[in-house]
């Protein structure tokens, strides 16, 4: 397992390469394989606005691209005081892919909360129930 600190400083970095010319608001998301790895993601954004992808979909679907499974935490990082949350499209995806994970916020000089998956996205659809 990565250090929280490794972890949290990828997200930073990969939140410099997000496209975010539309809303200004740079997202880096950072996720820890059960392997120890860690794949990146930053919020793409384009003019039709709606097709925007999140730092955090974009982590996990580079993740699975690549044929990882299985995942043990997920960092969030933006330029807040307060912590950004995953947006609803993204708890779903990263409950269906990642479960029960600790979701890390930080920003550029601290992180500042960590929340259960199972807490973000209470009475989940998934799988299970089809
Ligand atoms: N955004 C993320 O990438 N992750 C979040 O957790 C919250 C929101 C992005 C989407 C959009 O590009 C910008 O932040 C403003 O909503």
């Amino acid at each position: 397992m990565a250090g929280s600190d490794k972890l949290v400083a990828a997200a930073r970095a990969a939140r410099l390469h997000a496209v975010a010319d539309f809303s200004g608001f740079k997202v880096g998301a950072a996720l820890e394989t059960v392997t120890g790895e860690i794949i990146t993601g930053c919020n793409i954004e384009n003019a039709t606005y709606g097709l925007t992808i999140c730092a955090e979909r974009v982590a996990i679907f580079k993740a699975l691209s690549e044929g990882h499974r299985q995942f043990t935490r997920i960092v969030v990082v933006a330029d807040t005081e307060s912590p950004t949350p995953p947006c609803g499209a993204c708890r779903q995806i990263i409950w269906e892919f990642c479960g029960d994970v600790p979701v890390v916020m930080a920003n550029l000089a601290a992180v500042v909360a960590t929340l259960q998956m199972k807490d973000l996205l209470p009475l989940p659809f998934d799988g299970r129930l089809l």
